[in-house]
């Protein structure tokens, strides 16, 4: 089976066998390009600049000989792997065989050449090198695939450890502006009690102020563990531990509101919790939450819905927004990690993520997860 039109070049110094092989081939071949050459040199370099599937290579020649001729083709790089059918008159055949063969030359065919052996020769040579480009092509493919997706994961490993950083410096910031500010104020707060309850002997009046200065400090010991509430709920929330996987979607969703002021429904028909392991519910949780933060950021949306669906043993969840629309052809894989990070977690488990944008319709991303059972 050919890819394209074959390309066949003969190299023989008697100008009549050229003419001989070229109208064979042009009456077996539907389609053929054909180049001669009238000599080794000629050969060689018409073989360069064409790179034909197949080479007709006449041994004896003024010039340089075909066993050379062989030799210089298979050597090169570039056409090594063009097959070589080797064409003698020489009385002693079986030699010249063995050396051609040798030499690295793919068939070997007696003069004077009989069209059908010929033509049966070339077939088998032309879907030997097609199959090789096929392959050669293939292999080339994937590499240029697997380099692709090393780099985008290179990328995406850098990226993760920058985003940390700064998990870390928000956190650590958080702990020093909030927490380091109450229980600085909660530090001064007792030592003024202590020294008011020294100074004065406890009269009725005094007693009022001490009052006051413990509300105070109750306020802000309260202030104090919702701030600490707030940076556990960011770093993790522990409705997703706790509660389960829709309560944490069902956190996820108001906590959406109460940020962006966008309408968000949830519709969920599904009469129990779902029964993933935690590393799915965190994979399910991280894939609705960045799918959320991406409206919040990109979508210009009024309104948001998170439809968890049930199909045969699948479970399928659909985040869906009345924005602009996402355009996936914009999105830059080395600059944009949030889809990238999506699909990456979503594929460990053998799941997958599809993602759909137009400008009137908005955008819907599906989680599609896999062998769940329901508990
Ligand atoms: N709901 C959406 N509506 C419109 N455009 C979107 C939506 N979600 C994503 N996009 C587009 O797809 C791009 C890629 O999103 P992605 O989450 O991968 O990266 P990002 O949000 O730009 O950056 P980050 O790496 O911080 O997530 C966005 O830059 C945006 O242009
Ligand atoms: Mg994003």
């Amino acid at each position: 089976m050919t890819y394209k039109t074959p390309s066949i070049l003969t190299i023989d110094d008697d100008p009549k066998n050229l003419i001989l092989i070229s109208k064979m081939l042009k009456k077996s071949f539907s389609e053929i390009n054909i180049y001669s050459a009238s000599s080794g040199h000629a050969g060689l370099l018409l073989a360069n600049k064409y790179l034909p599937d197949t080479i007709i290579l006449d041994v004896i020649m003024p010039d340089i000989d075909g066993f050379t001729v062989c030799k210089s083709l298979k050597d090169n790089i570039k056409t090594k792997d063009i097959p070589i059918i080797m064409i003698t008159g020489m009385e002693v055949q079986m030699q010249a065989k063995i050396k051609a063969l040798n030499m690295g030359a793919d068939a070997f065919l007696p003069k004077p050449i009989r069209k059908a052996e010929l033509i049966a020769q070339i077939k088998v040579m032309l879907r030997i090198k097609f199959a090789e480009d096929k392959l050669k092509k293939e292999k080339e493919l994937l590499e240029q695939l697997v380099d692709k997706r090393t780099k985008r994961l290179r990328l995406l490993a850098a990226n993760t450890l920058a985003v940390q950083e700064e998990e870390r410096a928000r956190i650590s910031r958080e702990l020093h502006d909030e927490l380091g500010q109450m229980l600085v104020g909660l530090q001064m707060g007792h030592d003024s009690l202590l020294r008011t309850i020294d100074k004065n002997k406890i009269v009725c009046q005094s007693k009022i102020v001490l009052k006051n200065k413990v509300n105070e400090l109750i306020n802000m010991t309260e202030f104090t563990f919702e701030s600490v509430r707030k940076v556990i709920s960011d770093l993790r929330p522990p409705v997703l531990d706790h509660l389960g996987l829709i309560a944490a979607i069902e956190w996820l969703k108001t906590e959406f509101h109460k940020k962006t002021t966008i309408s968000i429904t949830l519709i969920n028909p599904l009469k129990h919790d779902i029964s993933f392991t935690n590393e799915q519910n965190t994979a399910v949780f991280r894939i609705i939450q960045e799918s959320l933060t991406n409206i919040a950021k990109h979508s210009k949306a009024t309104k948001v819905i998170i439809q968890i669906k049930r199909t045969n043993k699948n479970i399928l969840f659909e985040i869906k927004d009345n924005g602009i629309g996402i355009d996936i052809k914009k999105i830059d894989s080395m600059k944009n990690f949030g889809i990238l990070g999506m699909q990456e977690r979503a594929s460990d488990f053998d799941w997958t993520v599809e993602i759909e944008g137009s400008a009137d319709k908005g955008t819907v991303v599906t989680l599609m997860t896999r062998n769940e059972t329901t508990r």
